[in-house]
C-alpha cells in the first residue's frame, strides 16, 4: 500500500516537470523617456480602465496603455533621400510596421541599413527619423525635408518629401480635393504650394418625382453611396429605377417617372389587349397601363372586313389610330353584329388593292 502511493507521487512529480508554463505575450513595463515621444497614453491593466473609446493595448516601450484601436500614422513617404520606405502592414493603423531601407552603399547612423518602425499610440512612428549615409562616409547630413501634412483620414499621400522631391495627394472615397493634387519640396524645406484639403461630398435631398414618393427620412444632406427608394402613388407605374444613389460628384443617379394609365379612346368595339379581345368596359377603369399596346378594328373604305391598327400607351395619353371610328350609339344598340369589331377581318389581299 505505502509502495504504490510513493510510485503515485513520484509520477506526478515527473509529469509535471514536463508541463510547459502558459504562454503570455509579453509587453513591457513602461519604460518613459527611452522613446522620442513626449508622452505616453493612460497606463492601464484592462479594457475596463480606458473607458469606452480605447482598448488596453500594448504600446510598445509604453507598455499596456490606453489607446484607441481605430488611430492611424501618417501615411509613410520616404522623408530623406537615399532611402525607401514600405508599410509592411494593409494599413498604418495602431501598431503597423514600416520598413526603412537605406539605398545600397547607404547606411544609417548604427551601421545597419534596414529599421522597422511602429505606429504608437500618439499616432507617430516609433524611433528617431532614420538618415543613409553613404557607407565609409563620416559626415552625417542633417535629415532634410519638408514637413508632411497632419494625419487626415481622407488625404493620403505618395511620393518623396525629401528636397526637390515631388509628392502626389490623394483623397478618399467620397471626398474631393481642394488644391494642388502635386506638390515640390523646395530647398529651404517649404512646399511650391499649400497642402490640399480632402472635403467630403454631400448630395442634396433628392428630387421628388411627380406622383410618386420617396422612402426615406429627410435629410438635408446625403453621403456618397447613399440609396433612396421611390414609390409611385396607386394606379401609376414606375419607369425606370426604383431607387437613386448619391454620386461621387455629389449629383444624384437618375430619378424614375410614374406613369399614368391611359383611358382606352373607344367605346362601342371591342379592342385587343394582352393578346385578348375585349369590350373597353371590361377592363379595371376602362383604363390600360403606360406601355400597354391597343389594337383597334377599322373599317375596309370599300369592302364589308376589318383590319388591325394598334396604339400605345404612353403616360395617360393614348390615341386611337386615324382609321378608327367609334360606332355611333344607335349602330350599338340595334347592330351589334354588324360593329367593325365583329365582323371578318378582311384577304389580305384586299387590303394591298385598296389601301396602297
Ligand atoms: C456626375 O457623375 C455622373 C456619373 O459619374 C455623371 O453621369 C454626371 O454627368 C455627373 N454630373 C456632373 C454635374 O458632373
Ligand atoms: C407594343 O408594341 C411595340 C411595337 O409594336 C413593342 O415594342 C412593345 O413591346 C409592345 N408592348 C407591349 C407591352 O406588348
Ligand atoms: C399625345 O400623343 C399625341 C400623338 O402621339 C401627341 O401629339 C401629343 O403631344 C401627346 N400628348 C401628350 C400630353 O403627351
Amino acid at each position: 500500500m505505502m509502495k504504490s502511493l510513493l510510485f503515485l507521487v513520484l509520477l506526478c512529480v515527473w509529469a509535471l516537470s514536463f508541463a510547459q508554463p502558459p504562454v503570455i505575450e509579453q509587453c513591457p513595463d513602461r519604460i518613459l523617456g527611452n522613446e522620442r515621444r513626449r508622452t505616453c497614453p493612460k497606463q492601464c491593466q484592462h479594457d475596463k480602465d480606458c473607458g469606452s473609446k480605447r482598448q488596453c493595448l500594448c504600446d510598445g516601450p509604453c507598455g499596456l496603455s490606453c489607446v484607441a484601436p481605430g488611430r492611424t500614422c501618417p501615411w509613410p513617404v520616404p522623408a530623406a533621400e537615399n532611402l525607401d520606405v514600405a508599410l509592411l502592414s494593409p494599413s498604418p493603423s495602431f501598431s503597423a510596421q514600416m520598413e526603412v531601407r537605406c539605398h545600397p552603399g547607404y547606411t544609417m547612423a548604427n551601421d545597419l541599413d534596414v529599421m522597422i518602425r511602429r505606429c504608437q499610440g500618439d499616432r507617430q512612428w516609433s524611433g528617431e527619423e532614420p538618415v543613409c549615409t553613404e557607407r565609409g562616409h563620416v559626415e552625417v547630413k542633417a535629415h532634410v525635408f519638408c514637413p508632411l501634412p497632419d494625419d487626415d483620414e481622407l488625404l493620403s499621400v505618395e511620393g518623396s518629401a525629401g528636397l526637390g522631391a515631388t509628392v502626389q495627394y490623394q483623397c478618399a472615397e467620397g471626398s474631393v480635393l481642394v488644391g494642388n493634387s502635386e506638390n515640390f519640396c523646395h530647398e529651404n524645406q517649404t512646399w511650391r504650394y499649400p497642402h490640399p484639403i480632402c472635403q467630403r461630398v454631400f448630395c442634396p435631398p433628392p428630387l421628388e418625382v411627380d406622383r410618386g414618393y420617396l422612402v426615406a427620412v429627410q435629410k438635408a444632406e446625403y453621403k456618397v453611396g447613399n440609396t433612396i427608394y421611390y414609390l409611385c402613388k396607386k394606379n401609376f407605374l414606375l419607369d425606370g429605377p426604383n431607387q437613386v444613389s448619391c454620386q461621387s460628384n455629389g449629383t444624384w443617379s437618375t430619378a424614375p417617372f410614374c406613369r399614368a394609365r391611359c383611358p382606352i379612346p373607344a367605346h362601342r368595339s371591342r379592342v385587343i389587349v394582352g393578346g385578348a379581345k375585349r369590350w373597353p368596359y371590361d377592363l379595371t377603369d376602362g383604363m390600360v397601363t403606360h406601355g400597354e399596346n391597343v389594337t383597334f378594328f377599322c373599317k375596309h373604305p370599300q369592302k364589308h372586313c376589318s383590319f388591325t391598327a394598334s396604339a400605345s400607351c404612353f403616360d395617360g395619353n393614348l390615341t386611337a389610330p386615324s382609321c378608327y371610328l367609334d360606332p355611333t350609339w344607335f349602330q350599338y344598340k340595334l347592330y351589334p353584329h354588324r360593329l367593325v369589331s365583329e365582323i371578318d377581318l378582311c384577304d389580305p389581299a384586299d387590303l394591298e388593292d385598296s389601301l396602297q
